[in-house]
C-alpha cells in the first residue's frame, strides 16, 4: 500500500472462519497492513480500514482514523449511514462469488418455476401424474427488479436461455437484448408484462414495502415470485394473501422479515412457497479478499473504489 499502512489496522468483523481466509490472503499479498480479525481489534486509533457484516454501534466514535468501510456482503442496509462520517467512503461487496452463487439461485428458481416443479412436487406428494404442457422460454417473460451488478448478471445469464428479459431500476438503463424500464412511470408496464418477477433491489426507505398487494396486482394473474432482496422489502401478509387468491402463482423466498421467520408463521407450510434461509449468494472469502485488496489500491492511486455506494441514493 503505502508509508501510512505500515501503521494502517485492517480490522475484519463478520465470520471468524471466513475472516481466516482473508487473513491468509492478506498476508501473502498485503503483508504490511496489520490484519486483525474482530474482537482483536488493537490500536482503535490505527483502524484505517474496517470490513463488517454488522458494524458496531460506534464506529465514528471508537476507529476515529478510520479511512475506508468496507461490507462484507452485497447488501448495506445493516449500515446506519447517519452514524458513519461523512468523509469515510463505504464500499458495498462486488466480488465473483457473490455474483455467481446469485445467478445459480436465481437461474434455479426461474427454471423450477417455467418447468413447473413446484406443481409437480405437488402432484407427487398425493401420487398424481399430470404432465404440464412445455412452454419454451422464450414465451416465458422473466423480469428483474433492481439493475445493479446482480440483476444484470442475472439477465445476462437467463438471456442465454432464450427468456423474454426485462428489467427495471429507479433510473434509465440500456441493456442489450432486454427490455428495460424506469420509474415510477415505468413500473406498471414493466409488472404487466412479467411471469416471473425476481426481486434484485437494494433496500431504502423508497424500496421498503415495496413487494405488496398493488405491485402483485400489477402482475398477470398467477405470475411468481423470486425473492433474493431483503425480507423489508414483502409485505408478507399481502404476499400470503395474493398466493391464496391465485394471483400469484409461487413465492421463492430466499429472505424474510424477520430471520428466521417466528414458529407457525404462515411462510413456513404455505404449498405455493418455497423457503430458503438467506443462503442464494454468499461472498467468498477468497475472492472478496482479493476484490477489498484491489479496492485498497484504488484508494491509495486516488482511483474510483468499485461498488462505492452513493449515501444520498443509499446503494
Ligand atoms: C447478502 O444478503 C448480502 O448482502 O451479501
Amino acid at each position: 500500500m503505502d508509508e501510512k499502512d505500515q501503521e494502517a489496522t485492517f480490522l475484519y468483523k463478520a465470520d471468524p472462519e471466513r475472516g481466516r481466509i482473508w487473513a491468509q490472503v492478506f498476508a501473502q499479498e498485503a503483508p504490511e497492513i496489520d490484519f486483525r480479525v474482530w474482537p482483536d481489534i488493537g490500536d482503535p486509533a490505527r483502524v484505517a480500514y474496517l470490513a463488517a457484516w454488522e458494524p458496531p454501534d460506534d464506529i465514528a466514535e471508537r476507529f476515529p482514523n478510520l479511512r475506508v468501510l468496507f461490507s462484507t456482503g452485497a447488501g448495506i442496509d445493516q449500515f446506519d449511514l447517519d452514524a458513519l462520517p461523512a468523509e469515510v467512503p463505504l464500499v458495498r461487496m462486488v466480488e465473483p462469488g457473490i455474483i455467481d452463487g446469485m445467478i445459480e439461485y436465481v437461474v434455479f428458481s426461474v427454471l423450477a418455476l417455467h418447468r413447473d416443479m413446484p406443481a409437480y412436487r405437488r402432484q407427487q406428494a398425493c401420487e398424481h401424474w399430470q404432465p404440464i404442457q412445455v412452454r419454451t422460454a422464450a414465451s416465458r417473460r422473466v423480469g428483474v427488479l433492481g439493475l445493479g451488478s446482480l440483476g444484470q448478471a442475472v439477465l445476462a445469464r437467463l438471456k442465454l436461455f432464450g427468456f423474454d428479459c426485462a428489467g427495471w431500476a429507479r433510473s434509465p438503463r440500456t441493456i442489450e437484448g432486454v427490455r428495460t424500464f424506469s420509474g415510477t412511470d415505468g413500473l406498471a408496464s414493466f409488472l404487466g408484462g412479467t411471469d416471473v418477477l425476481v426481486c434484485l433491489l437494494p433496500l431504502t426507505d423508497e424500496t421498503r414495502g415495496m413487494l405488496c398487494a398493488r405491485l402483485f396486482d400489477a402482475l398477470p394473474r398467477g405470475a411468481s415470485l423470486v425473492h433474493v432482496g431483503r425480507g423489508q422489502h414483502l409485505r408478507d401478509v399481502d404476499l400470503l394473501a395474493a398466493l391464496d387468491a391465485g394471483q400469484i402463482g409461487e413465492a421463492f423466498l430466499d429472505v424474510t422479515d424477520p430471520e428466521p421467520l417466528p414458529p407457525g408463521h404462515a411462510l413456513w407450510r404455505h404449498p405455493r412457497v418455497w423457503l430458503t434461509p438467506h443462503i442464494a449468494s454468499m461472498t467468498q472469502p477468497e475472492s472478496a479478499a482479493r476484490v477489498v485488496l484491489d479496492n485498497l489500491h484504488r484508494h491509495r492511486d486516488g482511483e474510483p473504489l468499485l461498488g462505492l455506494v452513493d449515501r444520498g441514493k443509499g446503494y
